[in-house]
């Protein structure tokens, strides 16, 4: 009897298991998780050029922004399926890459319509999901394909644009809204998104929390007053802002059936590197590795500028708004570890 329930146990754990695997990962966002699209669309947000992707496969740059690896290729791979999460616009891929792997995020955006004039809106992304469901439905017939995206990973990591680059950056937002109305509004508007998933069949869904984003380099040189410290404010709404979408994940979970979202917060993870760099074999967090490593990202950010460091390992952050591959792999790994895990 007892070894009968022992197999039973045995044989259920690893059904479930079986049924936990996850065949894909499917990316909305920011430049946080964006693989190369805006080098296919009219934006200065960009950095398809060198030195950006110095230590990606091939010495590469691809539009991450990054020397190398963003989490979300650390993260399919850790999922077992493919080493690079490719971009959803990029000609050299087709449906038979992005059946296992696609991100459609887009850098510069927000939740915010306002936050992303000139790149690609959240809305938008959503469109390109819903020309991909059909794509996969042609590609593996349609009971695969929904399978595929009933099992898919679905990932979501965006935010920090529309704080830093647009209501703390522009008086239009912030003249309507004060910060806690505009944390309601973007949380409203990642919830609205969250069900739009939910209602196209996506049941696994990984929303991702706001970084510590007084403590990003360009923050840092330009709180002068603050003894280039990270600004406390920033932080503060970061944290405020993971509180409101931590718990709309657990009453989302509770309103819709086979849903399993999960909150991944890089909030604490990303402060104790910067707090303690040394502990992870970092020299600097406070200044980027590319050219000063105090205002430059994108364009500025170039290949000529003699000043960039020789090892970006060295450094926590690549450029002044994104951290480096190093960085990006810690992280990734601890979100794998304690909260993606159970995907696995
Ligand atoms: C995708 O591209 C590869 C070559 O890059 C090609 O062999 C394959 O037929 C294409 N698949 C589809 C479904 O278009
Ligand atoms: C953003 O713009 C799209 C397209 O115009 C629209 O459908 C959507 O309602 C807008 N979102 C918000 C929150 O205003
Ligand atoms: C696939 O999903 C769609 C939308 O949920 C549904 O209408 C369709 O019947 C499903 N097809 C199969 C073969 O399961």
């Amino acid at each position: 009897m007892v070894l009968c329930t022992l197999l039973l146990l045995l044989l259920q754990s690893s059904l479930l298991a079986a049924a936990a695997k996850v065949p894909a990962v499917i990316v909305f966002g920011d430049s946080s998780v964006d693989a190369g699209n805006n080098n296919f669309i009219p934006t200065i947000a960009r950095s398809n050029f060198e030195p950006y992707g110095r230590d990606f496969e091939g010495g590469r740059p691809t539009g991450r922004f990054s020397n190398g690896k963003i989490p979300t290729d650390f993260i399919c791979e850790a999922m077992g399926i493919k080493e690079y999460v490719p971009a959803y616009l990029d000609p050299k891929y087709n449906i038979s890459d992005f059946a296992t792997g696609v991100t459609f995020a887009s850098a510069a955006t927000g939740y915010d319509n306002a936050t992303s004039d000139s790149v690609i809106p959240l809305w938008k992304q959503l469109e390109y999901y819903k020309e991909y469901q059909k794509k996969l439905g042609t590609y593996l017939g349609e009971a695969r394909a929904n399978q595929t995206i009933s099992e898919a990973l679905h990932m979501m990591s965006l935010g920090t644009n529309d704080f830093l680059e647009n209501y703390y950056a522009f008086p239009g937002r912030s003249s309507r809204y004060t910060p806690r109305e505009y944390q309601s509004f973007l949380a409203g508007i990642a919830e609205n998104f969250i069900r739009e998933l939910y209602g196209l069949g996506a049941r696994k869904i990984s929303l991702g929390g706001l970084p510590p984003m007084g403590c990003l380099p360009l923050e840092r040189t330009t709180n002068i007053v603050g003894g280039n410290e990270c600004v406390p404010s920033y932080n503060t709404i970061a944290l405020e802002f993971n509180d409101k979408l931590k718990k709309m994940t657990i009453n989302l979970n509770k309103e819709l059936p086979g849903m399993k979202l999960v909150f991944s917060n890089p909030y604490f993870i990303l402060l104790h590197i910067i707090r303690k760099p040394s502990l992870y074999g970092f020299q600097s967090a406070s200044v980027a590795c590319c050219a000063t490593g105090m205002f430059e990202m994108g364009y500025a950010c170039s290949r000529g500028n003699m000043f960039s460091c020789s090892d970006a390992s060295k450094y926590v952050f690549w450029d002044s708004f994104h951290p480096t591959e190093k960085t990006n792999s810690i992280v990734a790994n601890y979100v794998v570890n304690n909260v993606l895990s159970q995907f696995l």
